[in-house]
């Protein structure tokens, strides 16, 4: 293998760019020329490619987004699209890729080598957490501490005016931000994809917690829930209960912003050094990612299968709620 690409796609992730610098100077390093592509399988399609140097990838280990731009695609789920994709690549005799993004990323990986052969490796570049094969993905460390950093400052008002907040969370179709934000938040309740809630049953426990003298509650709602979002969930209880203020907050795209956190950078290094060498050592339709601390790489096809919530985190929630 003498020269691969890489690009981002789909929702961007704090940890993007460190992902891309360690596959770029690892790629390098290695004596392997790197593209860039940018806006992800847009730029693929639009021969939007180019060479990438070692300066390229400075100073942007500490920077959210990502620097080669990203994009969802709707011409790549075409054939006819992927076609032309493959040419542009060919061309400039791009053997191999990696991919950094989310399920939609690999998912169109997957389509794209089983018409054209070309290797690949993925990288976990989601905020969501929502693939197997690693513990956690780029990006998700990042957005459940600014997660937290804003259900901390809706307490501090939840509190003083004795009131309850439902908080909108990111995370599609899975609900680990929810979770996650939800025991470091403290919340009282948290409504997730995974979980089938009882509305009735909510309301329950939040006259229960009201009964126990709580003054003021954190519900936090993952967006995917199957009860509807924090408003229309937020407008349900206050009607089965009236006499208790509830707010709606919906956090939005704050969650997919910022400087990456520590972990976040780290594990994005590891993972873009990881998926060169896989790369180069043969491995193809595989992610990188991380188990217990080790560096594996685990097919697409069980990485695209529905993660499994964690039964004994919520638990210890609804342990540590009363
Ligand atoms: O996949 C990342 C994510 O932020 C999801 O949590 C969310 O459902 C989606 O992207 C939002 O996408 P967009 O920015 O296109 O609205």
């Amino acid at each position: 293998m003498k020269k691969i690409g890489v690009f981002t796609s789909g929702g961007d992730s704090p940890g993007m760019n460190a992902c891309l610098r360690a596959v770029v100077r690892g790629a390098l390093y290695y004596g392997i020329e790197v593209y860039g592509i940018h806006r992800g399988y847009r730029g693929m399609i639009e021969n939007d490619i180019h060479k990438m140097t070692s300066r390229d990838v400075s100073n942007i280990i500490q920077r959210g987004g990502t620097i080669l731009k990203t994009a969802r695609s709707q011409r790549f789920m075409t054939k006819e699209g992927r076609e032309k994709a493959y040419q542009n690549l060919k061309n400039l005799e791009i053997d191999g890729l990696i991919a950094i993004g989310g399920n939609g990323t690999l998912t169109g990986m997957k389509a794209f080598s089983e018409e054209h052969k070309i290797p690949f490796v993925g990288a976990p570049g989601t905020i969501d957490n929502d693939l197997n094969g690693t513990d956690y993905t780029i990006g998700f460390d990042t957005a459940i501490n600014t997660a937290l950093e804003a259900i901390d400052k809706i307490r501090d008002t939840a509190d003083s005016l004795e009131r309850g907040f439902f908080i909108e969370v990111m995370g599609r179709h899975c609900g680990d931000i929810a979770l996650l934000t939800g025991i470091g938040g403290g919340a009282e309740i948290v409504m997730l994809p995974e979980i089938v809630d009882d509305l009735d049953e909510i309301v329950e426990s939040i006259t229960q917690m009201l009964a126990n003298k709580k003054t003021s509650l954190i519900v936090v709602v993952a967006e995917g829930d199957e009860l509807g979002n924090a408003e229309e969930l937020g407008e349900k209880v206050k009607e089965k209960i009236p006499k208790f203020k509830f707010r709606v907050t919906n956090l939005g795209h704050i969650q997919r912003g910022g400087s990456p956190t520590a972990a976040d950078r780290v594990l994005a290094s590891q993972l873009g050094l990881g998926a060169v060498e896989g790369l180069l050592s043969g491995k193809t339709n595989v992610m990188v990612g991380q188990l217990k601390r080790k560096l594996v790489y685990t097919s697409i096809d069980e990485c695209l299968k529905p993660r499994k919530i964690d039964n004994e985190l919520i638990r210890m929630l609804r342990i540590l709620s009363i």
